[in-house]
C-alpha cells in the first residue's frame, strides 16, 4: 500500500503527486495535510511505501507543512520525497524534506523536483505540469518502482541543496478582497490552511497568519479575492522577466 502525504494549498503539488502515483500503479491511501494534521499516523506494515509531496515556499518547505509532518511516523518503510516549485528554484526544499522524512523513521529511496504554474505569478510556468512533465513523471515512477522492488537507500547528501537551509522568508503580499463581490459564504475561511480569514466576516484577513498560499483566491466561488496593487504589479513584472526560462524536473535515486 502506498501512503501519500500531501500538502497542496493551490492544488498543483497534489496534481503532480497524483500523476506520479498513478504511474506507480499500486493501491494508495492519500493523507491530505493541507487543512489539518494527519492524526498521528504510525505506519507499521513493512511493505508500505510512503510518498511525501510538498510545495516550495522561498526555497524551503512551508513551515506549516514541516510542522504537520511531525505527526507522521515511519518504522523503516521506504519513502519517496517530491517538491513542486514555480520555476524559480527549489533551493534547499528537497534536502529539507528528505531530512524531515528520514528523521520521522522512513528510508528515503528517491527524490524528485517538478515544476508547476506559479500560484502567485501564474504567468510563470503557465499550464505546468504539462505533457512533457508527465512523460518525466512516468520515467521517474518506473525508476522508483525498480528501487521499491530492489535494495538500496538514497544518499541524502547527493540531493541538490544546502545545510544549513536558507533562512525561511515570507512574502510581503496578501490577497485583496472585492467587498462588492464577497457574499460572506465563508468558503475561503474554512479552506484557509492557516485559518487567517475571519469566518463571520471573510473580508478580514490576519496578515500575520496568511502565508500567501492563494488557496482562498482559487476556492472563492465569486472571484472576490485577488492579487493586485502597485507592489504586486512591480514585483510580478520583474519576477516574470527573471523566471520565464523553462526549468526541467530533476530526480535522484
Ligand atoms: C509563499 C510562497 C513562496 C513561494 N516560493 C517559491 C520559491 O522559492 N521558488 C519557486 O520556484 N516557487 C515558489 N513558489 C511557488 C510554488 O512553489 C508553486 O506555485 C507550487 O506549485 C505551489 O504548490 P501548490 O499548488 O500545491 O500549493 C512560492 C509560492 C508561495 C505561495
Amino acid at each position: 500500500m502506498i501512503h501519500a502525504f500531501i500538502f497542496s494549498p493551490s492544488g498543483t503539488t497534489a496534481k503532480v503527486a497524483k500523476i506520479f502515483i498513478n504511474y506507480l500503479g499500486a493501491e494508495t491511501k492519500t493523507h491530505d495535510l493541507t487543512l489539518e494534521e494527519s492524526g498521528n499516523i504510525n505506519l507499521s506494515a513493512e511493505s508500505d511505501v510512503a510518498v511525501f509531496a510538498m510545495p516550495v515556499y522561498a526555497g524551503r518547505i512551508p513551515a506549516l507543512a514541516a510542522k504537520r509532518l511531525q505527526t507522521v511516523t515511519g518504522n523503516g518503510q521506504k519513502a519517496v520525497v517530491i517538491v513542486v516549485y514555480g520555476n524559480r528554484d527549489y533551493d534547499d526544499a528537497l534536502v529539507e524534506l528528505g531530512d524531515i522524512v528520514a528523521a520521522r523513521g522512513f528510508k528515503v529511496i528517491a527524490a524528485g523536483t517538478f515544476i508547476a504554474q506559479h500560484c502567485i505569478f501564474p504567468k510563470v510556468a503557465t499550464g505546468r505540469p504539462d505533457a512533457d512533465d508527465e512523460k518525466i513523471l512516468s520515467a521517474f515512477a518506473d525508476s522508483v518502482s525498480q528501487k521499491i522492488a530492489g535494495e538500496g537507500l538514497l544518499d541524502l547528501n547527493a540531493i541538490k541543496g544546502n545545510r544549513p537551509y536558507k533562512k525561511a522568508a515570507g512574502v510581503p503580499l496578501h490577497p485583496n478582497v472585492d467587498k462588492q463581490k464577497c457574499n460572506s459564504c465563508g468558503k475561503c475561511a474554512t479552506q484557509c490552511p492557516t485559518r487567517a480569514i475571519d469566518l463571520k466576516n471573510p473580508t478580514l484577513t490576519d496578515g500575520k497568519k496568511c502565508m500567501m498560499c492563494c488557496r482562498c483566491i482559487n476556492v472563492c466561488p465569486n472571484e472576490a479575492r485577488y492579487l493586485g496593487g502597485m507592489l504586486y504589479k512591480i514585483a510580478g513584472w520583474k519576477f516574470v522577466k527573471d523566471n520565464s526560462r523553462r526549468l526541467e524536473p530533476e530526480w535522484f535515486v
